[in-house]
């Protein structure tokens, strides 16, 4: 589901690459592209088409680009109404945001590169629950938004944050506002619980007010942080520039069974749509998190690599200060991928069979 804005143009070289991965005989994708968001509301009257949740509960995973923009903000049902549905619709409580300062490139961050080397986070936000989801009320002199969360809620999520851990570093990181919500209190109790069958995991807890400033000034004291909606929400932004640019970061979001969704974790930058200067690296991750999570860890591995391969020999768009376009950045992308699948040395035959740019 491209979405809008600069989601067709990110999707599309995610796509580019899953086909090379494909093609290249290692497994066999088959692709269906489907109306959701502002494009869906303009050519269906809703931001999720029942024909569009269909799709997405019949297929094995789900790529998104981004959804919303200024010209539908008036709409009864926005574009971000449909994304929100669409979690709910599929079970989908659990979102993961991996962001890391890549060894090498940590000038990309606003952080001094002494503060920001060596940060690898692992946010899981809580994404069916809380304040996005309660009963809400608005009239023009009063407004309302319900935070409510059960036990079973935080527990599932929790025990996908503590696997996670363990993978890891083996150290979870829960946020709150337990000095002053109530939900909050039953979050921080019922981690708690969790963490007994995690002896292994050491756990710690932190007032998301404090995590915010705890983000920018020691990122690397956090493994993985486990978070309810909103928070995280907010949290995975700040983190995400840690890296250099929210353009960056990728997301998986899963529930107990069926299809998983992946995107990037930026909107659709209604500012620079349509003008080849978005960063597809996000995208491209979340790519790479589909492969992994259908079991193809080595072909993921392999996309990763690329990616990261292509920012280190300075091939940028202008979110991280360079001028390459969202398409150039893609073929580069996709050249090392090649060169990576066949094993070959040099790139200089993929350039010349495939009109290659960005060289
Ligand atoms: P945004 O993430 O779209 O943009 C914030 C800033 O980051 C902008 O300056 C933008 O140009 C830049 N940016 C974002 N992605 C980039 C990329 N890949 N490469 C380079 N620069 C990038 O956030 P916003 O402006 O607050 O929201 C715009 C619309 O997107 C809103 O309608 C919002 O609701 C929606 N939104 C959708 C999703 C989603 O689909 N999952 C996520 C966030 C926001
Ligand atoms: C995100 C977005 C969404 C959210 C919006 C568009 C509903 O900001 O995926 O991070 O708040 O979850
Ligand atoms: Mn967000």
């Amino acid at each position: 589901m491209p979405g809008d804005g600069i989601g067709p143009e990110v999707t599309h070289q995610a796509v580019q690459c899953l086909k090379i991965i494909s093609d290249a005989g290692a497994l066999d994708f088959s692709f269906a592209e489907h109306d959701f968001g502002g494009v869906a509301i303009d050519a269906h009257g809703e931001p999720l088409p029942a024909s569009t949740l269909q799709a997405c509960r019949g297929a094995d995973a789900i790529l998104l680009g981004a959804i919303g923009g200024p010209q539908w903000d008036g709409c009864a049902e926005r574009p971000e109404a449909g994304l929100l549905a669409l979690r709910k619709a599929l079970g989908l409580f659990a979102n993961l945001r991996p962001a890391r300062v890549i060894p090498g490139l940590e000038d990309f961050s606003p952080l001094k590169p002494a503060i920001a080397a060596g940060a690898d986070v692992l946010v899981v936000r809580e994404l069916t629950g809380g304040l996005y989801f309660g009963e809400k009320s608005l009239n023009d002199d009063a407004a309302s938004d319900l935070c409510s969360y059960s036990k079973g809620e935080i527990e599932r999520v929790a025990h996908v944050a503590f696997r996670a851990a363990r993978s890891r570093r083996g150290r979870l990181t829960s946020v709150d506002k337990a000095n002053v919500l109530a939900t909050s209190r039953l979050w921080r109790s019922t981690v708690n619980s969790v963490a007994a069958s995690y002896p292994d995991v050491k756990v710690d807890h932190l007032y998301v007010d404090a995590a915010a400033m705890a983000l920018v000034t020691s990122p690397t004291r956090f493994d993985v942080i486990l978070t309810e909606n909103l928070f995280g929400d907010i949290l995975s932004d700040e983190l995400a520039v840690i890296s250099g640019t929210i353009g960056l970061l990728g997301s998986s979001s899963s529930g107990d069974n069926g299809p998983s969704l992946f995107e990037p974790i930026h909107g659709s930058a209604p500012d620079i749509a349509g003008k080849n200067r978005a960063n597809p690296a996000g995208a491209i991750t979340s790519a790479a998190m589909l492969l992994d999570t259908l079991g193809h860890s080595a072909e993921a591995e392999m996309l990763g690599e690329a990616l990261e391969q292509t920012l280190r020999e300075g091939c940028r768009t202008a979110d991280l200060g360079g001028n390459h376009g969202c398409a150039e950045f893609g073929e580069r992308v996709r050249a090392t991928l090649a060169v990576k699948i066949a094993g070959q040395s040099s790139m200089q035959d993929y350039f010349r069979s495939n009109r290659g740019c960005c060289g």
